[in-house]
């Protein structure tokens, strides 16, 4: 499974999910592009943790919520390499809480970040994968977007808008050989979730068959293979990975 001469670009790629994502598409031999909004130093890491391993990460700032400034950078990044082979739509935020208690301008921001973030980067790289007959766009949703939480009404909102960007892309673009799927995590070890309490961990712990949190190097190993050649023939599909919390 190598994707020697794919170039590779990860949103959010600076930390967690998105820098496992990162090094694990750089280590399978993709050029890849992390981008990041605010944090050049750890974007900056994942470039360095990708060279130790030998592989090429380049960086790649700007706010996935902006139209103009997304369709900029990535219109670079093609400009730079004359092609762009595999989109990871990791980049998120979370804002919990009861709906009651929520402002406008916090779904404003999920919506913005979590749904037009990945509508726009789609967007900005359709047109070269269309032309290439070959992509791979990959959108990390949630557990939620299926199950639902109380407490994350906008934020699940925003996950299953994805599922549906992912369902109907994957249709628009079959024919060029462009596979679009989503990577539902259920409960994964990172800043995202570092702040739950004890006894929320206990609780989610209780629903997980497996019994553990699940790592960032879970969700890269299954990117990674929907990436791939080898799951050419996978097209507007969940892929759970969740240790069987929602089936
Ligand atoms: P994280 O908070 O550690 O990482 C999110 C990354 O997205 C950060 O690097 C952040 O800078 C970046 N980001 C946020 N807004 C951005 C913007 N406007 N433009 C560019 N980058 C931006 O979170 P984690 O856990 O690594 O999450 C990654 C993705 O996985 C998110 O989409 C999240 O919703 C999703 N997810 C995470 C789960 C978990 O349990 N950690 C479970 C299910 C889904």
């Amino acid at each position: 499974m190598r994707l020697d001469g794919k170039v590779a670009l990860v949103t959010g790629g600076s930390r967690g999910i998105g820098r496992a994502v990162a090094i694990r598409l750089a280590e399978t031999g993709a050029v890849t592009y992390i981008n990041y909004h605010r944090d050049e130093n750890a974007a900056q890491q994942t470039c360095s943790l990708i060279a130790e391993e030998g592989g090429v990460g380049r960086i790649s700032r700007f706010d996935v919520a902006d139209y103009e400034r997304t369709q900029a950078s990535i219109g670079d990044i093609i400009r730079e390499n004359g092609r762009l082979d595999i989109l990871v739509n990791n980049a998120g935020i979370a804002v919990d809480g009861l709906l009651v208690r929520m402002k406008e301008s916090d779904w404003d921001r999920l919506i913005g970040t979590n749904l037009k973030g990945a509508l726009n980067c789609c967007h900005a790289v359709s047109r070269v994968m269309i032309r290439q007959k070959w992509g791979r766009i990959i959108n990390i949703a949630s557990v939620v977007a299926e199950a639902g939480n109380a407490g994350q009404a906008a934020y699940a909102a925003s996950k299953a808008g994805l599922l549906g960007l992912t369902k109907s892309l994957a249709r628009e673009l079959a024919s060029r050989s462009i596979c679009v799927n989503a990577v539902a995590p259920g409960f994964i070890k990172t800043d995202m979730t570092a702040a739950l309490s004890v006894q929320a961990k206990e609780k989610i712990l209780e629903q997980i068959p497996m019994s553990r949190l699940g790592t960032p190097e879970d969700v890269a190993g299954v990117v990674a293979f929907l990436a791939s050649d080898e799951a050419g023939y996978i097209t507007g599909q969940i892929i759970r990975v969740n240790g069987g919390l929602y089936m």
